[in-house]
């Protein structure tokens, strides 16, 4: 018989009628109610067993974390916590499952840390808050191709080995295929990359965005969805050394167009997963809800998972530069009282803790910061007209979220040929490297913006947890590399 997921068995049950369901099994009480889990929904289907009608060597197989087939016919249930239960009548062991060895796992059924979990990356798929994550991530990433596939926009994949380092960070990992124990060395001792793969030095990307600007200068919308990389040595809840970046590009938009695209698609999302992941988004407030009770009153969160996805859906952002930000910061109470570890002035740059104060005792909504002072951002955003001498400002955008901080970072582009070139001297760029970028600056150059959506941080926003880690399959950081 086909079989049918569990999903579709309880979203559109029909009692009376013989199913055929496969999944795991998640509790066997009283040799009597299985608990199933097949994936394709939080909820588990019960199906009920009289004993009787089973050899008791195979049922003695039906452990927690065992793979099982179970045919029966849906019934209403008698017991309350489930409308319907199958009633089983031909059981297929499909895997079995060592008990002594389950317990030693994370899927013994008990509350686990997350921290243990992560060590069993490869089994916490098989958990309720893994399970409820990997899918909301999974409607995250189908809701962004939704959204610009509905506005026009097409889906460029740009390339994950390159020789440039758009954000000027220098933080990448090289990809070569030299031998690292004897690399082939030029005259001066140094490593000779002509003789390397590509004949030059090449690295994983940390951007798709200049690559994503060669193709809107000709499709006029595009937007690129791939796996970033950067070997920058941050150990902190929100930062990954592989993960996955969404950059639209719109040729003829200015910077409040991009602020309005990024507001609108960010806000598209959070509907997206209010509407479509309703039963995983249950569970996951809950959780939350619950992990909040543990920690003292002063640092719980004052609104549920959901009312912060309804929140940020029913009120604008709020827009401030990054000027009007200092002085908010300056004449906060909190600066007069010192409580800012770091330097409050026009010219540093915004630490965290700055971030967090506007966003969640200030603001308390999602803000979005503009017009930063052009030392501390990428040698690509336009400058700014009419600043101040040593004021310099550039068209740039930061989107903080509370709780997460940065979730977007963008910017207009400089799309004049002369301050680009002026822009890459000052930045210690060589044109002939960039040939290709300055080129679109030569024909037919136009105003142009787009930005960079941290896909790890909004999944992280909408399922609430706290840790990137717990976000992405199998994560990549400092001295972690496992799976
Ligand atoms: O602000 P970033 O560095 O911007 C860019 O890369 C631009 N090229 C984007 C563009 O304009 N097309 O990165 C964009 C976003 C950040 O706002 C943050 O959400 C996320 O990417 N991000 C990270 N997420 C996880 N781990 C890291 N190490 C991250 N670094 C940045
Ligand atoms: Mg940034």
């Amino acid at each position: 018989m086909k079989r049918t997921k569990i999903a579709e068995v309880l979203s559109q049950p029909e009692v009376g009628a013989t199913y055929c369901v496969k999944g795991w099994v998640r509790a066997f009480r009283s040799n009597r109610f299985i608990q199933l889990n097949d994936g394709s929904t939080i909820n588990n289907l019960q199906a009920v067993v009289d004993f009787e009608q089973f050899d008791e060597a195979m049922l003695k197989k039906i452990t927690t974390a065992s793979a099982v087939g179970l045919t029966g016919v849906l019934a209403e249930s008698q017991g309350s916590g489930q409308a319907v239960e199958l009633v089983v009548s031909a059981i297929e062991i499909i895997g079995e499952a060592n008990p002594d060895d389950v317990q030693k796992t994370v899927m013994q059924p008990k509350k686990h840390s997350l921290e243990y979990l992560r060590e069993q990356a490869h089994l916490r798929f098989r958990t309720n808050t893994f399970g409820a994550v990997f899918r909301v991530r999974h409607a995250v990433s189908y809701a962004i191709h939704q959204f610009f596939n509905d506005r026009g926009f097409y889906y460029i994949h740009t390339p994950i080995i390159t020789g440039s380092d758009a954000e000027g960070a220098g933080e990448m990992f090289r990809v070569t295929n030299l031998d690292a124990a004897q690399p082939p060395l030029k005259e001066d001792g140094s490593v000779d990359f002509e003789q390397d793969f590509f004949g030059k030095q090449v690295n994983l990307t940390v951007s798709g965005q200049l690559e994503g600007e060669l193709a809107a200068m000709g499709l006029g919308s595009i937007y690129t969805f791939g796996p970033t990389f950067r070997a920058e040595n941050s150990n902190t809840s929100r930062h990954l050394a592989e993960f996955w970046m969404i950059e639209p590009e719109v040729a003829f938009n200015d910077i409040h167009d991009n602020m309005d695209l990024a507001e609108n698609m960010l806000k598209y999302i959070c509907q997206y997963v209010m509407d479509t992941c309703k039963d995983d988004l249950a569970f996951l407030n809950e959780r939350e809800t619950a992990e909040q009770q543990s920690k003292p009153q002063n640092e719980r969160a004052e609104l549920t998972l959901i009312e912060r996805l309804q929140f940020v859906v029913a009120n604008d952002f709020k827009r401030i530069t990054y000027t009007e930000a200092i002085d908010v910061l300056m004449n906060s109470s909190h600066y007069k009282k010192k409580k800012f570890k770091y330097d409050v002035s026009w010219g540093t740059d915004l630490q965290s803790e700055h971030e967090r104060y506007l966003v969640e005792k200030e603001f308390k909504r999602p803000v979005i910061i503009t017009d930063y002072p052009a030392s501390f951002k990428a040698f690509y955003m336009r400058a700014n007209e009419g600043c101040e001498s040593g004021k310099e400002t550039v068209a740039a955008m930061d989107i903080l979220f509370p709780g997460i901080g940065e979730m977007v970072g963008g910017s207009q582009r400089e799309e004049r040929l002369d301050v680009l070139k002026k822009k890459c001297a000052d930045f210690g760029i060589h044109e002939e490297e960039l040939w290709w970028y300055l080129d679109t600056r030569r024909f037919g150059s136009v105003p142009h913006a787009g930005f960079g959506l941290g896909f790890e941080r909004m999944v992280m926003f909408v399922t609430g947890m706290s840790n990137i880690r717990d976000v992405i399959p199998f994560p990549r950081t400092p001295q972690n590399a496992e799976f």
